[in-house]
């Protein structure tokens, strides 16, 4: 907090409304005491007129005189800002306005700055005229009292909050700000809220088609009596795979008997035509006949062939006997009745596997009840946090803003102030209410009003370290005070007397 003296020391006034020429002294305690219509006032706007070119709450002010003839009006006030002296000067000639600062002439921007630079003017305004801060717009004078008060820390606020909501947000508050704790949280509610619904919906029409698909037959009993038909297909089955078997071996050999039978009558027919072809025993060339070892030859040449068909003839027909032995051992099987039994078992079968397949459906759409009642709990749990955090950041603002009142309220002795509104729905709003006895201040009598008025300028005062000269118009009105921060200069109405003006 930056701490700043002003004090008035001399304050001279040249054709400023009635004064032709006036310069006030001032000490600790200014008094200002005479009749009505002597002035008092008029040497209090002098200040605010020099300073700001306007009365004492703020308006502009034209004072140059009216009852007589004039060349220009001029106001000085020699004041110490924390010990250094400044001299101030505004002039005011032909509707022009001139500015001088420690006697040197001065532009507008110069003058105007340097008073910035000094102090606001706001604040100056609440300090000098007790009754200027109540003038301002409620958001003001709320902002003016509370940019010199600090507000509670969040460690403060946290620790007097309930032990669950004063530890989530403070390990929320390590991350974001309170407003964007709020921000993520509302906005995570409305879209926990949307999909809670869809959740919800999820869930219970799942649940209705688990209901509508639940299998009639128990899936023991259904996979038993499938294993039963089964085993018996199977073993049927394995009857007419055999005797498949059998019957194909039957056809084999009767085909083989066959092209046997058929080789064997190609060989006796061979075997007659040799036996009939006579002996050659001429030289089919020259015609002579042959030689008796030639003839011989011939003759072992047939026998030769005779033989040979003759082997040729046996081998076949063993074959055949021997395939025939086998087909007399084997015996026809017809097997159309068990085929049509397997068939019938089959049909079974298939109708089992169905109702076996509506129990697997039936433990998927279990499964996905399940899933679904976990993801609306899930889902439920997150909308849940959320409405914490945000019912945690409204008791955070309460609590802060409860912190915050008292430590303002502290400041004061007879004043009460109000900062905040509760509203319907429980959430605050920003007020700002000064009263004084359960009496608001436009209620309040003139003296009750600058009592009021002194006790809230000497909190301002003392919170931002600026201590300036305040003064009481029309005093005579309050009985006693108590000396407020800074130099006092007040104005009594006091009846014959002429303006009279003493320093203590
Ligand atoms: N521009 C002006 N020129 C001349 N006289 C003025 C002007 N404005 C106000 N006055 C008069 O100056 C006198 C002093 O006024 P004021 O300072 O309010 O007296 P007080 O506060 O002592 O009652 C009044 O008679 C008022 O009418
Ligand atoms: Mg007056």
């Amino acid at each position: 907090m930056s701490k700043l003296k002003i004090t008035f020391v001399t304050l001279k006034l040249h054709n400023f409304k009635s004064h032709r020429d006036l310069t006030v002294n001032f000490g600790e305690h200014t008094e200002i005491s005479g009749d009505n219509a002597k002035g008092k006032s008029s040497i209090f706007e002098a200040i605010t007129w020099l300073l700001y070119g306007t009365d004492t709450l703020g308006s502009k002010l034209s004072p140059e005189p009216i009852t007589y003839e004039f060349d220009l009006t001029l106001v000085t006030l020699l004041l110490e800002v924390d010990g250094k002296s400044l001299l101030l000067g505004r002039e005011l000639k032909k509707g022009k306005t001139k500015y001088s600062i420690n006697e040197v002439p001065s532009k507008a921007t110069e003058f105007n700055g340097l008073l910035e630079k000094l102090f606001d003017k706001e604040l100056f305004l609440s300090l000098f005229n007790p009754s200027y801060f109540f003038t301002l717009h409620w958001e003001k004078q709320r902002a003016m009292l509370l940019q010199y008060v600090t507000a509670p820390a969040n460690k403060e606020v946290l620790a007097k909050l309930p032990e669950q909501q004063g530890k989530t947000l403070g390990n929320l508050l390590k991350k974001h700000s309170l407003e964007d704790i709020e921000k993520i949280h509302r906005s995570n509610k409305a879209e926990k809220d949307k999909k809670y619904i869809a959740a919800q919906s999820r869930t219970k029409t799942l649940k209705e088609q688990l209901e509508t698909n639940a299998p009639a037959v128990p899936l023991e009993s259904l996979n038993a009596e499938h294993d039963q038909l089964v085993k018996e297909r199977n073993e049927i089955e394995k009857v007419t795979d055999s005797a498949g078997t059998v019957n194909t071996r039957i056809n084999v050999l009767n085909n083989q008997i066959k092209t046997l039978l058929d080789e064997r009558d190609r060989l006796k027919d061979d075997f007659k035509a040799l036996k009939v072809v006579p002996i050659q025993d001429t030289c089919p060339t020259c015609k002579q006949p042959l030689q008796e070892e030639a003839v011989a030859a011939v003759k072992a040449n047939r026998q030769e062939q005779i033989d040979r068909v003759k082997a040729q003839f046996d081998s076949i027909v063993a074959q055949r006997k021997e395939l025939e032995a086998e087909l007399a051992t084997l015996e026809y099987v017809d097997v159309s009745e068990q085929l049509e039994k397997a068939r019938e078992l089959q049909t079974g079968i298939n109708q089992l596997e169905i109702e076996i397949n509506k129990h697997r459906q039936y433990k998927q759409l279990q499964e996905q009840v399940e899933q679904a009642q976990a993801d609306e709990k899930d889902v439920l749990q997150s909308l849940n946090e959320s409405i914490f955090v945000i019912d945690s950041v409204k008791a955070f603002r309460a609590k802060e803003a409860e912190l915050q009142a008292e430590k303002v309220q502290a400041l004061f002795g007879k004043l009460s102030i109000k900062l905040f509104e509760e509203q319907k729905n429980g959430d605050l709003k920003n007020t700002f209410e000064i009263e004084m006895d359960g009496k608001p201040y436009r209620k309040l009598s003139l003296s009750e009003g600058i009592r009021a008025g002194l006790e809230l300028r000497d909190v301002i005062s003392e919170q931002s370290g600026v201590v300036c000269p305040v003064f009481i118009d029309n005093a005579e009105s309050i009985t006693s005070f108590d000396k407020p921060n800074g130099q006092l200069v007040i104005s009594r109405v006091v009846a014959g007397q002429e303006l009279k003006v003493e320093a203590k």
